[in-house]
């Protein structure tokens, strides 16, 4: 068994959310060796800037470095297949943004691998990892909210408002066919699926365009950058900026989300509430160290994030005391906790307690029933090929 701070990792991807992998990895004493980035020169400077001892110039000359064990991805999501390919090919562990992939031929694909390979595969649904939320997944798990009936929620977000706004998410070749849904519902979907223990079962689902042609600026633009080009392109886009989706869950539960990308003052905003049979749990990542407990017999409560009084797993993922708020940045320390004592172990626990590359393709998959329900209006299943022996999706 490895200590966090024998284990060397490098990071892929130098944007808005490798600096914060880089961030929690060093809070875990592992050894950030380097970083990969679009060039050699942007990596390097990137790696100055983070105090990060080393950049690579190629993914294959990363992979030759013998004291990385693990590699995260964080780029733009359609290199997340080829790249983790290669990284798995090269025998090291993998912890992949989500989306794991562009298509669920592709998620397949890696789950497959990841199977074959025995190393550590995560995805990094990070929202999972919010003490509240796990308290959460553990209060319905002990049936503290008796038969859930009822999910419903958004995930709200302003930064594609304007016209002139621009990132790489808007072009589907480099972010995917689904963009709001990809993007930010992927999340809560994950979420409520980990929160109520429920997978979707099947979907309707209506996507819209309001901006139906954007300027894109000429050179580069940094995720929730607000810098105005003054030379742009227009641009026709064909993804959805907003969707709202009726879900059916396998116990029979229904539920009810809206995503949007262009709410305005909504900067980052997952909301859920799970109504059961016999209390209501809601929750809001604006607000993330409190969550409101509705009864109908007696009063309702807030529960403040609090290590004494939440379950188990909400404890581990805590690392501070009440009132000391915690927030989106320690959700990944948590979550990479959870995920370093596997690879410490050096292989993946039968159950592990962080979110997998199966979880990263049943989004996938249900990305796919999605934009099936859009296109032809109407209630879509989602298509797990469940073998019947194993109960697990058949992926051959
Ligand atoms: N879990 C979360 O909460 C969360 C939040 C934001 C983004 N993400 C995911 O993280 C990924 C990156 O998103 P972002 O917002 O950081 O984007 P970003 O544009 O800020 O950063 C992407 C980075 O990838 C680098 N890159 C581009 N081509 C590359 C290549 N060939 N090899 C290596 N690096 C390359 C870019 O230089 C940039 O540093 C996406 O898949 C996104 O869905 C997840």
């Amino acid at each position: 068994m490895k200590r966090t701070s024998e284990i060397g990792a490098a990071v892929v991807g130098s944007g808005f959310i490798g600096t914060v992998h880089v961030e929690a990895l060093r809070r875990l004493g592992v050894q950030v060796h380097g970083l990969l980035g679009s060039s050699p020169e942007r990596a390097a400077v990137r790696a100055e800037e983070l105090g990060v001892p080393g950049s690579y110039a190629s993914l294959g000359e990363l992979l030759e470095d013998d004291r990385v064990e693990v590699v995260h991805v964080t780029s733009p999501n359609h290199l997340h297949h080829p790249q983790v390919r290669e990284i798995l090919a090269a025998g090291r562990h993998v912890v992949c943004e989500k989306p794991l992939a562009m298509t669920s031929e592709e998620s397949a694909d890696l789950v497959r691998l990841a199977a074959e390979s025995g190393r550590v595969t995560a995805v990094n649904f990070n929202i999972r990892f919010y003490p509240l939320n796990q308290h959460a997944h553990e209060l319905v798990r002990g049936g503290g909210l008796g038969d859930v009936r009822l999910i419903t929620g958004r995930y709200f977000q302003d930064w594609l408002l304007l016209e002139t706004d621009w990132n790489w998410r808007l072009e589907p070749d480099r972010g995917g066919a689904l963009r709001a849904v990809g993007d930010i519902g992927s999340h809560w979907l994950d979420l409520m699926t980990f929160v109520t223990g429920q997978r979707i079962t099947s979907v309707m689902a209506d996507l819209a365009t309001f901006i139906p042609t954007r300027r894109q600026p000429a050179g580069s633009v940094e995720t929730f950058s607000t810098d105005r080009a003054a030379q742009t392109v227009e641009r026709e886009i064909g993804t959805e900026d907003t969707a709202t989706i009726l879900l059916r869950f396998e116990n029979g539960a229904r539920g009810a989300v809206a995503i949007s990308q262009l709410s305005p003052g909504r900067k980052n905003s997952l909301q859920y509430e799970v109504d059961g049979s016999s209390a209501a749990a809601s929750w809001d990542s604006e607000q993330p160290d409190q969550i409101w407990i509705g009864h109908r017999e007696r009063p309702n409560e807030i529960l403040i994030r609090n290590p004494a009084l939440m379950g188990p797993a909400a404890q581990v993922a805590s690392s501070l005391p009440a009132g000391h708020v915690e927030g989106f940045a320690d959700t990944f320390r948590s979550l990479f906790r959870a995920i370093y004592a596997d690879i410490g172990a050096g292989a993946p626990a039968e159950l592990p307690i962080y979110p997998v590359f199966a979880d990263g393709h049943d989004g996938m998959l249900v990305g796919d029933a999605i934009a099936t329900s859009a296109r032809d209006g109407r209630w879509t299943d989602v298509a797990r090929r469940m073998n019947p022996l194993t109960h697990l999706e058949d992926l051959r």
